[in-house]
């Protein structure tokens, strides 16, 4: 954050406030209000955070406008391409790219920590088989913090990153759990001779009945998919964990709060919700309907896979995944998929169509992902704990920067009051 001296006045009540601006390394400058009430008296009014920053961070940068999502400075295409998710995860976590010997150390570290306490496969039991996965994952997830002790003094540097890493290693495990007691399979153990992505599949769709090989073009699909979701700056989840981290709270504690936020179809439950939505349309003469209600202010029905708070042009992410789902399809030989035919001229409906260019809607991440995790064979149940095991390294990277840093104060908002003011209590006979 460069202190760039500019300041704003602002005039209120015939005096004068000044207030401070910092320019940061990209994007717009931001005025800085702290001092703001106990100077001035008054509030400032955001409730759904449009313009305001909630703190600073050196991780990722969102360019809206542009369709540019940046890590640590290194565009999510390149990412993509040419990395993969650990990879990615150290760079998120770390700050840089890491060399060979630094990267080898941190897949043997990740590597070592995937599987989960054996007394965690009697808590799984608890649940109903019915259990949506997200429940599973949110339950889970907090109950870390019951099962690994030695890693929640958030004081000690050194069980902020035992933490970190046991998360990150262990989510694919839990969520592959929650998959397979849903279905009555018997839990998969991890296999560290298979990289992440491929051991997620492994675990997922291996029975021990039979030898499963995972595919190298859908474990590099899957890879793809989890580096897409790793981080995204201040969203309604990560937001979540760094005001439950705020108060000190243990990281399991926090990454289960980052959870059930992202559970909402407004948010990472909106590739479960999209795939549906699809199914629902079902053939290509139905999109007008449907696109019609979109666009209907009395009717609640959204495109979901459509639109984003942040960018108004492209979503740099929907546009590999894109392509992934046309590979990933033509492999499987379901490149006719009807969904896939539906998703397609929808999107081409409704990027022409002036509701959707007036209001900048585009395909967002969540359009494509359901696509390729269905052909896949995940259940759209699980969509959403794949984002959440995806998007866990973000959370931890963030989490991690922010307890780090000295000026880490808990979160508290203020509020705009408008209900009764001070009166009286009336005895219950005379109400
Ligand atoms: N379909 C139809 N109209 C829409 C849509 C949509 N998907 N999204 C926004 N609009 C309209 C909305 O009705 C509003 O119109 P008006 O100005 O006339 O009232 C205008 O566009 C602005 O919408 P907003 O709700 O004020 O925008 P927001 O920034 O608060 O919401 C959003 C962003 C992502 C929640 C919203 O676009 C949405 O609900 N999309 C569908 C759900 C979805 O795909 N979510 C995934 C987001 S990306 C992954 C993630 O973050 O987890």
């Amino acid at each position: 954050m460069t202190d760039t001296q500019k300041s704003a006045t602002l005039t209120l009540n015939g005096e004068n406030y000044e207030l401070p601006i910092f320019s940061p390394t990209a994007g717009p400058d931001v005025l800085d209000i702290r001092k703001l009430y106990a100077k001035a008296g008054v509030f400032t009014y955001d409730p759904g955070f449009t313009s305001t920053a909630s703190c600073d961070s050196t991780i990722t940068y969102i360019d809206g406008d542009k369709g540019e999502l940046l890590h640590r400075g290194y565009p999510i295409d390149q990412l993509a391409s040419k990395s993969h998710y650990l990879e990615v995860c150290y760079l998120l976590l770390y700050g840089e790219l890491p060399t060979a010997a630094q990267l080898e150390d941190f897949e043997t570290r990740v590597t070592r920590h995937t599987m989960v306490h054996e007394q965690m496969h009697n808590f799984f039991r608890g649940f109903r088989r019915d259990a949506h996965p997200m429940a599973t994952l949110v339950g889970v997830v907090g109950a870390m913090s019951a099962f690994y002790h030695d890693s929640l003094d958030v004081t000690d540097p050194w069980q902020r990153e035992v933490a970190a890493v046991r998360l990150i290693a262990k989510l694919p495990t839990i969520a592959a759990m929650a998959y397979k007691y849903s279905i009555g399979q018997p839990f998969v153990y991890p296999r560290n001779d298979l990289d992440y992505a491929a051991n997620f599949l492994h675990m997922c769709f291996s029975v021990p009945a039979e030898e499963y090989h995972v595919n190298p073009i859908l474990s590099r699909a899957m890879d793809r998919i989890l580096t897409l979701h790793a981080d995204h700056e201040q969203n309604a989840s990560t937001s979540t964990v760094r005001l439950a981290s705020s108060s000190g709270a243990n990281p399991f504690a926090c990454i289960a709060a980052g959870i059930a936020c992202l559970w909402g179809p407004a948010h990472g439950g909106a590739n479960q919700a999209c795939l549906e939505m699809l199914k629902e349309i079902g053939t290509v003469d139905r999109i007008p309907e449907y696109i019609a209600r979109a666009k209907d202010k009395n009717d609640p029905f959204r495109l979901m896979g459509f639109g984003h708070r942040v960018y108004k042009n492209t979503d740099p992410r929907a546009k590999v995944l894109k392509q992934s789902a046309d590979e990933v399809l033509e492999l499987l030989g379901v490149e006719d998929n009807p969904l896939l035919q539906v998703a397609k001229e929808l999107e081409q409906t409704a990027l022409n169509d002036p509701y959707f260019i007036e209001k900048k809607l585009f395909p967002n991440v969540d359009f494509y992902s359901g696509i390729i995790l269905e052909a896949m064979g995940f259940p759209t149940s699980m969509f959403t704990p794949i984002f959440a095991l995806s998007r866990t390294v973000g959370w931890i990277s963030q989490w991690k920067e922010m307890i780090a840093d000295p000026q880490n104060k808990i979160g508290r908002p203020r509020q705009l009051y408008l209900g009764e003011t001070m009166r009286d209590y009336i005895d219950i006979e005379q109400r």
